[in-house]
């Protein structure tokens, strides 16, 4: 069997934002365009990237308009800033949103056209402009993967765009911005993270290197999540949750994700609502549904999220399944698609967006719409 694992430069350590602007430099970039989101901005963390920037004598230009489910508009409005700003280099700060725009922006003003063009897996045929990312959540993992994930409100659909061209130059990650976030987004992207280590540690496509990342990354947040929730100075739970997050995010964007994914993104095309959360509530459906695809990987689980006492394989694998929903539980989220807002939902038009997404490839379990609008049905009630 051969495989492949892509990964950036990573810079990893409390302060290491400051090393933004010499990265910059060591990439020959001279004019960054600064993609970052309002919230990120307001707590400082763009200032303190820009600041870098000018202290190595580059110059940049701010783009914000970043919403949390960003879309194509936004991207072709980032990518028309580069152009009239002249920049010639890439700075994606914030969470999955703002990464995701600036790895779609630096892929339009490299390669042309929308970026519509670019859904699926390698369709991006021209080196993309020198890009880095500073992560300011623990979750998405975007700084490292080769994913981007942008709304298409035309087809009330997320795209999943995947290719190596997305991993970025060098991944900036520092524990301590993450203690200007207050304890529902923690709790939202703490669990993204978590889903991404358990959907790429039973994924079809699981090697040993990303088994290695995937395994770490939930030991990691199944210890330290909770503490990171419940206190936004606790900063040896910061530092766990960065690794963590980087971790999943390494394991997925080698071994890709499942059916979480998939639906979480059907979701996403049409409700407004936080992607740790939509997933947090399918995670344990599809994990029973999975169940029999991975008995052993999914009894490692149970070990790791310590709810067995022993057993079986089948045992502790169930156990592991209540344990990730005790963990999220203790840390506030929502139970049920209808309490974050879902009314009357089209289940059966969303499981065929779910079908065609390209998360759905690597589920462990063959999955036929009707099981897709099943589970829909069993995380609505
Ligand atoms: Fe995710």
């Amino acid at each position: 069997m051969i495989s492949k694992f892509m990964a950036p430069e990573i810079i990893f350590g409390d302060h290491s934002i400051q090393q933004t602007g010499e990265s910059f430099l060591r990439l020959g970039a001279q004019r960054v365009l600064v993609v970052s989101d309002p919230g990120v901005k307001e707590a400082g963390w763009t200032a303190e990237a820009v600041e870098s920037i000018q202290t190595s004598g580059l110059d940049y230009h701010l783009f914000s308009n970043i919403s949390t489910n960003p879309d194509t508009a936004q991207v072709a409005e980032g990518a028309a800033a580069y152009h009239k700003a002249r920049c010639d280099a890439v700075l994606g700060i914030g969470g999955g949103s703002a990464l995701d725009v600036a790895k779609a922006v630096a892929v339009i003003v490299s390669n042309g056209g929308k970026i519509e063009n670019y859904e699926g897996v390698d369709h991006i045929h021209s080196p993309l402009p020198p890009v880095i990312m500073v992560p300011t959540t623990a979750g998405s993992g975007s700084e490292v993967s080769q994913f981007s994930i942008i709304v298409d409100p035309a087809r009330k659909k997320k795209m999943t765009i995947v290719s190596k061209s997305l991993v970025p130059d060098i991944a900036i990650v520092d524990p301590f911005v993450l203690m200007t976030k207050d304890h529902l987004l923690t709790a939202a992207t703490g669990l993204d993270a978590i889903t991404h280590g358990i959907e790429a540690y039973v994924s079809a496509a699981a090697t040993p290197l990303t088994d290695v990342q995937a395994v770490n990354a939930m030991k990691l947040a199944a210890e330290f999540l909770r503490p990171s929730v419940a206190s936004h100075t606790n900063v040896e739970a910061k530092r766990a949750m960065a690794m963590a997050s980087m971790q999943a995010g390494l394991a997925f964007s080698n071994a890709i994700l499942g059916a979480v994914h998939a639906m979480s993104h059907a979701i996403g095309g049409r409700y407004a609502l936080p992607h740790g959360e939509i997933n947090s509530i399918l995670l344990p459906h599809v994990m029973e549904f999975n169940l029999i695809a991975s008995p052993s990987r999914f009894a490692a689980i149970g070990d790791i999220f310590g709810a067995s006492a022993g057993g079986e394989e089948m045992v502790r694998a169930r156990h592991g399944i209540q344990a990730v929903r005790a963990l999220a539980d203790d840390i506030g989220a929502p139970k049920t698609l209808h309490s974050v807002g879902l009314r009357d939902p089209d289940f059966e038009s969303m499981a065929r967006i779910a079908l065609e997404d390209a998360c759905m490839i690597t589920n462990p379990r063959d999955v036929a719409l009707k099981d897709i609008e099943m589970l829909f049905k069993k995380a609505y009630e």
